[in-house]
């Protein structure tokens, strides 16, 4: 049940979203803006028929339509638009930290240059610091439909701007993608100093989750949701204090759950886990961070203190140095103790 005062909470609350994809964050106006504006031909008539074709029953019907719909970006100013309007609509939530995932193969393999999509998001996060108080870690991802040998090759375009990329991740079709793919190439993440996280456990199977850990040694598991089968797995992701990037929306819009009640923070909260809360592709599940953890509130019955525990788990999950956490769940007890 809707509750205005746990409502109020949430908007007021400081939070960091660690698990959105930028280009999962291009809404329809903004892709048909771009669609005109560099005249490639989309198969919608209006905003509304791009709407009404979000309606998937798994990750790969999403993924279709995803990828179709970065066709539009194509210039270093497309880039920024879309990141921008990503962080504008973060801040009116009180997103004060984004780690923001970026996809350059979805971009690479239709020719554009590397750098065109590294500048373009990097210049809006850098003004959505500066503008909004928004400060960022920037992840590319691999995607794991292709091979560990794309991957290489993805990582060493990126490597005369590595400074400027923060973390690897993992992402695009998991069954039968699994972590064990990438061994090799997170290694050589590692080496550089990278940060390192992957998708999960979000369709694949726990095996999966104990790759990650195992083989690539995540910092972070990205969505989870089935290491909960796993009771071992789930003593060892508590045990070691991981934390798991949960996206409830698109747990439901890709069918993962059923209904948002089945929404796995409830059970991750119970087991002591470190959950946090993220819209993953808002543009295309129907809804931004604080949809989602309104979203969760309700069908969940979270607490006043749970919905603070989460927001805090944001920044302790994050790869904020330990003095800029401090800072940030300061203001979290600031803003709920008043
Ligand atoms: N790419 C964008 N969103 C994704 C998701 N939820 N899972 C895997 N790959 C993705
Ligand atoms: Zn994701």
């Amino acid at each position: 049940m809707s509750n205005p005062s746990r409502d109020a909470l949430i908007a007021r609350l400081p939070k960091a979203e660690l698990h959105l994809h930028i280009e999962g964050s291009l809404e329809p106006e903004l892709l048909f803006a771009l669609a005109q504006r560099n005249g490639v031909s989309i198969p919608f008539a209006s905003v509304e028929a791009v709407r009404a074709a979000y309606s998937f029953s798994n990750l790969q019907d999403f993924l279709d339509i995803y990828y179709q719909g970065m066709s539009v970006l194509q210039t270093e100013q497309d880039f920024y638009d879309l990141t921008w309007a990503y962080l504008e609509r973060a801040a009116t939530d009180t997103v004060r930290h984004v780690e923001i995932f970026f996809d350059p193969q979805g971009h690479t393999e239709r020719g554009l240059a590397f750098e065109t999509v590294l500048d373009g998001i990097e210049r809006a996060l850098r003004d959505g610091e500066v503008k909004l108080g928004i400060s960022y870690r920037l992840i590319m991802c691999f995607l794991r439909h292709l091979s560990e040998d794309a991957a290489f090759a993805t990582l060493d375009q990126a490597m005369p701007h590595i400074d400027r990329i923060h973390g690897v991740g993992l992402d695009s079709s998991e069954v039968g993608h699994p972590p064990s793919k990438f061994q090799k190439v997170f290694a050589k993440a590692r080496e550089l100093g990278l940060h390192v996280t992957a998708h999960a456990g979000e369709e694949g199977p726990p095996e999966y989750v104990h790759e990650a850990l195992d083989l690539l040694q995540v910092e972070r598991i990205d969505h989870g949701n089935r290491a909960l089968e796993d009771a071992a797995l789930v003593r060892r992701i508590a045990d070691e204090g991981l934390t798991l990037t949960v996206c409830p929306l698109s747990n439901l819009r890709l069918c993962v759950i059923k209904d948002i009640g089945q929404s796995p923070v409830r059970k991750m909260l119970d087991l002591g886990l470190k959950a946090t809360v993220n819209s993953d592709d808002p543009a295309y599940f129907g809804g931004y961070i604080n949809d989602n953890f309104r979203a969760i509130a309700d069908a969940l019955d979270l607490s006043e203190a749970e919905i603070v525990k989460l927001a805090e788990n944001s920044f302790t999950g994050s790869f904020l140095p330990m003095a800029d956490q401090i800072q940030h769940l300061a203001e979290i007890t600031e803003v709920a103790g008043g």
